[in-house]
């Protein structure tokens, strides 16, 4: 039967070809639709029943398979967002980088503003403003590289604070970070390290502010609730009483973490400042010690030797 064949067909092309074997020019209910007038009224009823109802069919058919076919074409192209994407190697930031981002931090909350110098610097500087005149034997102290036009490398940031203070004047409350540079080379020292130098000078500052700091920020750095603090007698030629901190670490060792001190009345002085009314405190560190210290790393000459596989290994 006609109407069981159209539901069967699955091609458009099959359709077309039967719809015009129907509806065409000598198609069946085309002919059929001539002779109508022979007929009696309720076979041309009938007739008419049976033309409409063809003709729902087909257009009902035709839908379907249109339908078909355009959610097959979709089902091919299907998108699914729910797919993890392939993942991007997209680096991470370097441990000392990162280390000097939290550092920074850390310091400008207490109130300290970041400088930063020259690498190159002069003797004035680098030494004679910081009480270590030619002459002075505390210069062996620093294995220094020298230039040929008498300048340096610079050997410490307390260049920075010099600087700063020449131009900033007094009250200050500053941190200068930078590349320091001497001759040696162990795993715990590399001829270039980073450093960062605090000064606080005001007219009533002390030693017990600058211990104060020194404390927090090391319970800040390291997210610790507590640190165990030693302060030993040292020498510097740019503060006197000079100290060194060490800190307690796991619980069982000291290590030495940083040289500070009494900022020396000759340096004030050096820098335009009077010692009589003005006093402070400074305190030096290396900081990618303390990103060694922090992220557990055992030589430090593997956080300049850009090993990507090391770096890796490391977990950045
Ligand atoms: N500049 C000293 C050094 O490089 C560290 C230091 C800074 C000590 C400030 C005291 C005060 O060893």
């Amino acid at each position: 039967m006609l109407q069981e064949k159209i539901k069967k067909i699955e091609s458009l092309e099959e359709l077309q070809e039967l719809y015009a074997s129907v509806f065409g020019k000598n198609g069946t209910m085309t002919m059929r639709l001539k002779d109508m007038k022979n007929l009696s009224n309720d076979e041309r009823a009938e007739l008419n029943r049976e033309n409409t109802e063809l003709r729902e069919l087909f257009k009902s058919r035709q839908t379907k398979i249109e339908n078909t076919v355009l959610n097959a074409a979709l089902a091919g192209q299907k998108l699914d967002v729910s797919l993890n994407a392939e993942p991007k190697n997209r680096g991470t930031i370097h441990p000392l980088t990162q280390s000097l981002y939290e550092i920074s931090k850390i310091l400008e909350s207490f109130g300290y503003t970041r400088h930063t110098g020259p690498e190159i610097e002069d003797d004035w500087h680098n030494f004679t403003a910081l009480n270590t005149p030619s002459y002075h034997p505390a210069r062996d102290m620093q294995d220094t590289f020298f230039l040929p036009n008498g300048n340096v490398m610079r050997t410490q940031t307390s260049a920075i604070q010099v600087r700063t203070m020449e131009t900033q004047g007094v009250p200050i409350k500053m941190f200068g970070i930078g590349s320091t540079y001497r001759k040696e080379m162990d795993a715990t020292h590399g001829p270039m390290f980073g450093q960062i130098e605090g000064l606080y000078i005001d007219k009533d500052i002390t030693l017990s502010d600058l211990v104060g700091d020194i404390r927090a920020f090391l319970k800040r750095f390291f997210n610790l609730d507590n640190v165990d603090l030693r302060i030993r007698p040292s020498y510097f030629p740019f503060t006197e009483p000079s100290i060194e901190v060490d800190m307690k670490w796991n619980g069982e060792k000291w290590l030495e973490i940083m040289g500070a001190g009494m900022v020396h009345p000759n340096v004030l002085r050096n820098c335009g400042v009077d010692p009589d009314k003005y006093q402070g405190f400074a305190f030096g560190f290396g900081w990618d010690r303390l990103a060694m210290l922090k992220y557990n790393l055992p030589d430090l000459r593997d956080l300049y030797g850009n090993d990507i596989r090391w770096l890796k290994s490391c977990g950045f």
